[in-house]
Formats: C-alpha cells, structure tokens, sequence
C-alpha cells in the first residue's frame, strides 16, 4: 500500500501547527518519510491563492467564492504534493484539508454544505486515513492565535461567536466519520503531542 495520509483539523489556535511539527519530527526519529505540508497552500500556486483567502477584510470574499478559492487551492496542492508524495509511500500530514471548507465555508456563514460535498466529490474525491481533530475551548483558541505575530487573521477577525459554531460543527462531522480521533488540546504542548502519539501509533501498525 502506499503511504498514510494524516489530517489535522480544529479552530483557530487550537495548535495545530504546532503538533503538526512535533509529530512528523517523532515519525522521521521512527524512520518515516514525512511530508508536512498545511492548506490552503501546500503547493507554489495553492501559496499564492493563500494569500487572498487569509489577508484582508473579513468580508472580502462571500462564502460562495471562498468554497472555489479554496477547492482550486486544494486541487493543485493535492496534484502537486499530496499524491506524489502517498505515491513514494510518504507519511503526508497535512495541517488542514477539506474538513476545514465543509465547516469554515460550509457552515458558519448560512448552510452551503451541498455545494461544499459536491464540488469536493467533484474536484477532490479522497479523504485522508486519520483525521486528529484538536478540540479547544475557542475563547482558549483565538487568544492563542491572536497572541501570536502576523497578518493572516482574516478568520480569527470573524470572532468568537463564529470560531464558536465552528467548534461544534467539528465535533458534529467527528460524530459521523470513523477516520476522526478527537484530541483535547487544553494541555502543555508535551501532554497534547502524547495524545497524539496514542492516537497515531495504532494505525501505522
Ligand atoms: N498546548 C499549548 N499550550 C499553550 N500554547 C500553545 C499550545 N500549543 C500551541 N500553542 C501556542 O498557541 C499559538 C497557536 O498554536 P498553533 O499555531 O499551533 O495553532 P493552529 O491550530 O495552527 O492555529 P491556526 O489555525 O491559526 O493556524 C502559537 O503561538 C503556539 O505557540
Ligand atoms: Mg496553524
């Protein structure tokens, strides 16, 4: 068979990135290929599609054009650097994937969940293996996220009431997919990336 495909989801701050890290360092001690990579981006031109989806006013884009943003983002990322990595027999993780379109763009802002499946069966068509789900307070989250330097706030600035329904919009897909492992991620960096260990270490086998 070839590779895993690992995907990390959950609001904003919940420390993703940060385990993201911390797990493909433990992998490639353990003698696994990795390939860390993060949405949107991933790819030269999914970066550049980045850029206009996470910089700006909050209402630069409706929902509608974000789902076509971030689906040609994914496609390219998903041409250029997910497959052929899997194909080499990588560990691919990847901070985010379509998780994040079926609740940021999906869900908090009116009901596009339709649209959101059908251009992903469309367009994109795989789910990853694993899917760690980092569950967080979002009060917790966005004080994390916004502590933190930098211009990519554009859906750290739609609020605590948004990152709020996103957090249960979460919880609710983990309910209904066997690939999600929910993470608590109100701990020390060391405690979470244990969790994660616990969760991954089984299904490399
Ligand atoms: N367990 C933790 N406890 C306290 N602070 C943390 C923890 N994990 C990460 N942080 C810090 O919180 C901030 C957000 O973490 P991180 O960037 O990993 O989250 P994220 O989920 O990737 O966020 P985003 O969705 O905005 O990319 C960073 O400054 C990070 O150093
Ligand atoms: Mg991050």
């Amino acid at each position: 068979m070839a590779g895993l495909f690992i995907s990390l989801e959950g609001i904003d701050g919940s420390g993703k990135s940060t385990q993201g890290r911390r797990l493909a360092e433990t992998l490639r001690a353990r003698g696994h290929a990795v390939t860390l990579t993060r949405e949107p981006g991933g790819s030269p031109g999914a970066e550049e599609i980045r850029r206009l989806v996470l910089e700006g006013a909050t209402d630069r884009w409706s929902a509608e054009t974000e789902i076509l943003l971030f689906t040609a983002a994914r496609r390219d990322h998903l041409e250029k650097t997910i497959r052929p990595a899997l194909a080499r027999g990588d560990v691919v993780i990847t901070d985010r994937f379509a998780d994040s379109t079926r609740i940021f763009q999906g869900i908090t802002r009116g009901d596009l969940s339709q649209k959101v499946d059908r251009l992903h069966s469309l367009m994109i068509g795989v789910e990853p293996d694993l899917t760690l789900l980092f569950d967080l307070d979002p009060a917790v989250g966005l004080a994390r996220a916004t502590a933190r330097a930098g211009k990519e706030l554009r859906f750290e600035d739609m609020g605590l009431a948004f990152q709020t329904q996103a957090r249960a919009g979460f919880l609710a897909l983990a309910a209904r997919h066997d690939r999600f492992r929910i993470i608590d991620a109100d701990a020390d960096p060391d405690s979470v990336a244990a969790r994660v260990w616990q969760a991954v270490a089984p299904i490399l086998g």
